[in-house]
């Protein structure tokens, strides 16, 4: 074991090679495929951005209509898939149901209409999985509510037919405000990727025993739950509720994140790589003023929000452990403000990250170089030990 270094969560460790993913937590820079997130954020589109990911630069007018044609004969499930959705009780947590869905993709035949070759296919696997997230996560939604599904509506963009499918009733078709349409896009766009988080190597790690692109997609969205990964949007809002129903103050809450002892950290604050700012985050507060502004919300646990930030990024112990905002802290926000329900927050981290996972899936099975991941251990338990029979044990 003289040999093995010791490194929890991998902090040090880089385990592969990747051109997709540009970050300098330093500086606070981050970049797809070479492009700056803000000029992305400024003038793309999440459709865009998941292309761009995947085959490397940006795509041009025939390549994004034959994607969006992909997209949009992807959206609906087969109605045998429907049917999965009724085994879970109402009331199931969305990302459960979300898991079990994606790889459950697998299990149904494509309507693939691909020539063949391996580059076809795979294009039309990768629209396939990120346009049907997106009917999953709407279902997924739909059936823990106890609500009828929607089917998919071609003539609608990737975001404003996610919320028709989230929130129209049979009796009442749902139009997206634009503005809601664009704050969402923006969250998709800004979380599709973030070289190796947990949920990407999770990716990784299942996809290098060559297992395929659903089973790998699924497991990352168990990756992804947790709430100090994707579930910290969650755990924001939550951690806003309690502070606001226990009528405790700002100052008190820091109190208690800085005391090592009572378990309770500021949610949404803190990132291993980004140690200056979070770049992402510095978009969506923004957006996120923008937005609240535009659509006129006042909300205590909002008011809760700035207070917290405003008093964390003056306060010695965040600052010198340069612990900032970061995505999470303003998407949850957002969402909370756009009306989407909070037990869909993570949900829709899972849709944005959905072409990150995918490239990623891709690069690591054209890497001539790729080997199963197999992490080592230093064994801390007893030495060799003889077998008791259980009348002699104590
Ligand atoms: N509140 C209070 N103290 C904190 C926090 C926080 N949110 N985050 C880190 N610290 C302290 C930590 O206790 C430690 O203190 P000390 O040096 O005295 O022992 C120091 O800061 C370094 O923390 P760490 O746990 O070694 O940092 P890490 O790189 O292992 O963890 C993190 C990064 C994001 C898991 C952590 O900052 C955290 O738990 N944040 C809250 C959860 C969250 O917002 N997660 C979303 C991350 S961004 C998007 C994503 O990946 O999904």
């Amino acid at each position: 074991t003289g040999l093995i270094t010791l490194d929890p969560g991998y902090g040090n460790t880089g385990a592969c090679t990747s051109a997709i993913t540009f970050i300098d937590g330093e500086k606070g820079i981050l970049r797809y495929r070479g492009y700056p997130i803000e000029q992305l954020a400024k003038s793309s589109s999440f459709i865009e951005v998941a292309w761009l990911l995947i085959f490397g630069k940006l795509p041009n007018q025939a390549e994004l209509d034959v994607f969006r044609e992909r997209l949009t004969r992807n959206a609906p499930l087969h109605e045998s898939f429907k049917h999965h959705f009724e085994g879970f009780l109402v009331d199931s947590p969305p990302m459960a149901i979300l898991s079990a869905m994606v790889n459950t993709i697998a299990c149904f035949p494509s309507q693939n209409e691909c020539d063949g070759s391996d580059e076809e296919c795979f294009a039309e696997d990768a629209a396939r999985l990120i346009s049907k997230v997106r009917t999953i996560a709407a279902y997924s939604y739909r059936r823990a509510m106890g609500l009828p599904f929607n089917y998919p509506d071609p003539k609608l963009s990737y975001v404003a037919n996610f919320l028709h499918m989230m929130f129209s009733m049979p009796y009442d078709q749902h139009v997206a405000d634009p503005e809601v349409v664009d704050a969402l896009n923006l969250i998709l766009l800004l979380h599709a990727d973030h070289e190796q988080n947990c949920s990407t190597s999770t990716v990784r790690t299942v996809g290098s025993s060559q297992a395929n692109l659903y089973a790998s997609c699924a497991a990352a969205v168990g990756a992804l739950w947790g709430p100090l990964h994707g579930g910290a949007n969650v755990a924001v809002l939550e951690m806003l509720e309690k502070i606001h129903k226990g009528g405790i103050s700002a100052a008190d809450a820091l109190k208690l994140a800085k005391d090592h002892t009572s378990g309770f950290r500021l949610m949404g604050f803190g990132h291993r790589v980004y140690k200056n700012f979070d770049p992402r985050a510095k978009i969506l507060k923004q957006s996120a003023d923008k937005v609240l502004a535009q659509l006129g919300v006042k909300d205590p646990l909002l008011d809760v929000a700035r207070q917290l930030e405003e008093m964390a990024l003056k306060d010695s112990y965040f600052v010198e452990r340069k612990l900032y905002p970061n995505v999470d802290f303003y998407s949850g926000i957002i969402m909370r403000a756009i009306g989407i329900p909070t037990n869909m927050f993570t949900v829709l981290f899972a849709i944005g990250r959905m072409p990150g996972w995918i490239a990623q899936w891709r690069e690591q099975n054209e890497d001539p170089k790729r080997r199963i991941a197999r992490p080592r251990q230093i064994y801390t338990g007893p030495n060799v030990t003889d077998y008791v029979p259980i009348e002699q044990r104590k």
